[in-house]
């Protein structure tokens, strides 16, 4: 008998889907890593990483919360922060980030993170830093990739830098990958240079035509940073 489409309401479904984007996943985890055996990821989705590794004196990376939305969408509407993107988010747009970033570390317990900025008195949410399984279909995937975005207002701190340091380890030594990469738009000089100061270097030759950008937009052409796991990590 020919099987019924599922119902995606069905909490059965949702959790059969969960599953198996898990399972693929890992499978995906291990192919990074180069390795195998899926015994040999030193860590698994669902164990909590050591909040140690996700903070220095100046910057703190952490899940999503609902107050993070509005300060969010004003840096998402600033066209100087989307300068290098298609085009400044809508509050639904950014609202929408927010939660499939949130949903990532959720089931991953990594993603890009919310980022704090620590040099103040109170913590300040200064936008997003951390690494992540890019979804568009990319020339050099499977891949992981370090990326940021933060409000105007903490450029020029070295945050950036600091949390993608503290999101470097965390993929070198608690994932166990082999490489994490970094792709920003060519003329996006800021982000290029984050990606030298992490002593990442550019793949020449590797340019490409970013599939989930508009044909004809200034932000299609997109260049590539690689940076190989550190000996002895
Ligand atoms: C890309 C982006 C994150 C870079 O931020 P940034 O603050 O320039 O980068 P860093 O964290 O590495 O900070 C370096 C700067 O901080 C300065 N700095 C000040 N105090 C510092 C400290 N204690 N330690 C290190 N650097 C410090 C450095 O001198 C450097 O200044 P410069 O820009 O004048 O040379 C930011 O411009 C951004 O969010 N842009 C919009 C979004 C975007 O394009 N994202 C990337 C898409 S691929």
């Amino acid at each position: 008998m020919r099987r019924s489409t599922p119902d995606k309401a069905d909490p059965a479904f949702l959790d059969e889907k969960t599953a198996r984007k898990q399972a693929e996943r890992q499978i995906l985890l291990d192919a990074l890593s180069g390795r195998l055996e899926a015994e040999a990821i030193e860590w698994t989705a669902g164990t909590a990483i050591p909040p140690e590794m996700l903070a220095s004196p100046r910057i703190r990376l952490r899940q999503w919360n609902e107050a993070d939305c509005a300060p969010f969408a004003a840096l998402n509407a600033d066209p100087v922060v989307m300068e290098h993107f298609p085009a400044t988010l809508t509050r639904g747009q950014s609202d929408a980030t927010v939660e499939r970033l949130r949903a990532s570390i959720d089931r991953q317990g990594w993603g890009f993170w919310a980022a704090d900025d620590l040099t103040g008195g109170e913590p300040r949410f200064a936008g997003f830093v951390g690494i992540n399984i890019p979804q568009a279909d990319l020339p050099f995937q499977p891949c992981v990739e370090v990326g940021w975005r933060l409000a105007r207002p903490f450029w020029g701190k070295g945050l950036a830098s600091e949390g993608a340091r503290l999101s470097l380890r965390v993929g070198f030594e608690l994932l166990g990958l082999e490489e994490i990469v970094a792709m920003t738009q060519l003329r996006n000089v800021r982000s290029r240079a984050v990606m030298e100061r992490l002593g990442m270097q550019e793949a020449v030759g590797e340019e490409f035509e970013h599939p989930a950008v508009p044909v004809g937009s200034h932000a299609r052409a997109m260049c590539l940073y690689r940076l190989k796991r550190p000996v002895g990590s």
